[in-house]
């Protein structure tokens, strides 16, 4: 990245000479499998990628925060002692929510100036708001020597995003976005917060993540209802069995007690959370001895369980994953993050990648009218300042 592009922009945005600026730099990330996990306790494997929001910062000698991004509208000013939620901010609330937070916890930043600028889809499910959360909580941590741990911040800006801006979703983003190092991709235990990086040694293959570029709309309440389910779920089989979290069974013993559920919708949830789980800790073992093809029969499989029993994909999303399960070459493809829209995720052969793009792109315009962007993914490292 140029960092010069993004001192222009503050200089832009703030009118002035753009003296004396911090660099940081937040990613993205994808979910390789684990999916609606890690609000159940279960195990999941993002990476962090090479796609993220830049960001120039300066402190200011007051309380005021102004924010400013080359991507997106408007430009906000707030004074750090009135910082509340308002629809017109759009995106600067995400900002906001980490400054608030920070505040609530008896952190004391001051006044700072913050430009962003972003190389990846906003709203296409690879976490744009995490990496946005997470580059604010690195800002104002390096800016003013907060001492906030790296775990912490990933936990501060996930109760930011659930608090403040009022989206309910687990961990996993902002973990990922905080923790993520190149060439690996993290092993999360979302009931304890254990995690181990898993070198991501794919050989000739490639990450190849496809947008569907579908308008989501009702994607909060729908994610918002499939927690209500798990939990309905979760409380019809504690009174049959000692857990904490649905995770917490293992197939067998999910089979032995799911009659206790008393609706069929709320099983179907169950069933995906503990098969998947399943399957996330069969595609770690399978990746650490080389299995690629089990690894991607496994993503095969999470796709179409989150398809059947989760009921969180889309049309879009399986006609992408089902023409990516055509081309030779494709090891696995499957629907990554939320749902209701976003991308895929596919493990493709690098000779395969052209005939991918190309069979998967028209297909998916014949049968959607869409047009689909792709992104050979690379991951990258978590939040953090860019040292010159
Ligand atoms: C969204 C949420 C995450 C996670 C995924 C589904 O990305 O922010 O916490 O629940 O959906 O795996």
């Amino acid at each position: 990245m140029d960092l010069q592009s993004i001192k222009d922009g503050f200089a832009r945005a703030f009118g002035d000479t753009g003296e004396g600026l911090r660099f940081f730099y937040a990613p993205g990330r994808v979910n390789l499998i684990g999916e609606h996990l890690d609000y159940n306790g279960g195990y999941v494997f993002p990476c962090a990628l090479n796609l993220g929001i830049y960001s120039a910062a300066r402190k200011r000698g007051d309380s005021l925060i102004r924010l400013a991004s080359g991507n997106m509208e408007p430009k906000v000013t707030v004074d750090s002692a009135h910082i509340f939620y308002d629809t017109k901010d759009g995106w600067a609330n995400y900002p906001k929510a980490v400054i608030h937070e920070l505040l609530r916890m008896g952190y004391t930043p001051g006044g700072f100036d913050l430009y962003v600028w972003g190389d990846m889809p906003n709203n296409a499910g690879l976490s744009s708001s995490a990496a946005i959360e997470l580059l604010t909580c690195a800002v104002s941590d390096r800016l003013f020597d907060l001492g906030v741990g790296s775990i912490e911040r990933a936990k501060l800006c996930q109760r930011a995003e659930n608090g403040f801006v009022g989206v309910n979703c687990g961990i996993m983003d902002q973990f990922a976005s905080g923790m993520g190092k190149k060439d690996n991709a993290i092993l999360l235990d979302c009931s304890t917060l254990e995690y181990q990086y898993v070198p991501l040694k794919l050989g000739d293959y490639r990450l190849i993540i496809s947008n569907t570029n579908k308008k989501r709309g009702l994607t909060d309440s729908k994610y918002n209802e499939r927690r209500e389910e798990c939990e309905r779920a979760l409380h019809d089989l504690q009174k049959v069995c000692d857990i904490k979290n649905l995770c917490d069974l293992s197939a067998d013993d999910f089979e032995k007690y799911k009659n206790a559920i008393g609706d069929s919708v709320a099983c179907n949830r169950a069933a995906h959370a503990v098969y998947e789980n399943a399957r996330t800790k069969a595609a770690v073992k399978a990746l650490n001895t080389g299995n690629l093809r089990e690894f991607g029969k496994l993503m095969n499989l999470s796709h179409v369980s989150l398809r059947d029993l989760y009921g969180v994909s889309c049309t879009e999303l399986d006609v992408l994953a089902e023409a990516a399960w055509n081309v030779e070459g494709v090891l696995g493809s499957r629907m990554t993050g939320a749902g209701f829209g976003g991308c895929t995720v596919s493990v493709v052969h690098k000779d395969a990648a052209d005939s991918f793009i190309k069979n998967v792109g028209e297909t998916y315009k014949t049968r959607t009218g869409l047009t689909a962007d792709f992104y050979i993914a690379e991951t990258g490292d978590g939040a953090g300042e860019i040292i010159k």
